[in-house]
């Protein structure tokens, strides 16, 4: 109801009047499809950012495991290559913490397994099974055969080939300015991997290779020729990529923290 209407009550405003100034301003907003959003978005931003800024300064937002480390280079060009051919589209890396897929797959993931994944790759569609515990489970005379041509190891395989993998030959050129890149994002890379790049990008699938300073900066590392060819293919890359994936913490020394 308009309020220039009803005669004024005399004696200052009628009880009540304040309310319906409020409404009155209220209704404005309703009729204003643009001050509505505007006004929408400020009142989700502070919700937004009374749930999500804490995080960035709590200590334990992010879990620190022992084992858990950067990717070397050769693993995190076998990264790339996975993002480039869309396997998250058809496998997740998120063992959820529910008993059927740790029975199946291993220990549940934890936060600090991907925290050097930029982007995460937990994906969300499962066409092939989890890869979050892949590393190990084969051989990589497996992995090859299987890439090469799924079906001649698992008859009912739905996934392509990617055999092409095995003819294209990298040599690392970039791969330092990829280390760099992560950095930026927060990869805790140093100035001496960066440096090191590529040449711990070649000794990793090398079996002459010099590999005490690969291992010194990145622990754990596997290092042979993956693909079983002299020369350095992005199928040496993939194989050692999947073969450490789910491998750098040791469950069997592992105690969640109870805070959490
Ligand atoms: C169209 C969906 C699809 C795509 C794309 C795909 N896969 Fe698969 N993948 C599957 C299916 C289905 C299986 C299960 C049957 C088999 O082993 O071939 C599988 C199995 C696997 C396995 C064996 C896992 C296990 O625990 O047995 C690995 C490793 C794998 N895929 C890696 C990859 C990689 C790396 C890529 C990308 C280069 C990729 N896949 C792309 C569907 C796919």
């Amino acid at each position: 109801m308009d309020n220039e209407t009803k005669p004024a009550a005399p004696g200052g405003p009628a009880p009540g009047a304040k309310r319906k100034r409020l409404l009155d301003r209220h209704r404005t907003l309703e009729k204003n499809a643009t001050l509505l959003l505007a006004a929408s978005f400020v009142v989700v931003a502070i919700g937004g950012i009374v749930e999500i800024a804490p995080l960035f300064w709590l200590e334990n937002t992010i879990e620190e495991v022992d084992g858990v480390r950067p990717y070397s280079p050769l693993e995190l060009a076998g990264r790339d290559i996975y993002i480039r051919e869309g396997c998250y589209v058809c496998h997740s890396q998120m063992i959820r913490p529910m008993r059927d897929e740790a029975q199946r797959y291993g220990h549940y993931s934890l936060a600090a397994e991907s925290m050097y994944d930029h982007p995460f790759q937990w994906g969300s569609k499962r066409t092939g099974p989890d890869l979050a515990r892949v590393g190990g489970r084969y051989s990589d005379e497996w992995h090859v055969d299987h890439f090469i041509d799924p079906q001649t190891v698992v008859p009912e395989s739905v996934m392509p080939k990617y055999d092409f993998l095995l003819r294209a030959t990298i040599d690392g050129e970039h791969v330092g300015e990829l280390l760099a890149t992560h950095r930026l994002v927060g990869v805790p890379y140093t100035d001496a991997m960066i440096e090191n790049a590529r040449a711990d990008f070649g000794a990793q699938a090398d079996p002459d290779g010099d590999w005490d300073g690969l291992l010194e900066r990145y622990p754990g590392a596997q290092t042979r020729n993956f693909d079983g060819q002299d020369a350095l293919t992005e199928m040496d890359a993939m194989i050692a990529y999947l073969q450490m994936l789910g491998t750098l913490v040791d469950f069997s020394t592992f105690v969640a923290d109870p805070s959490r």
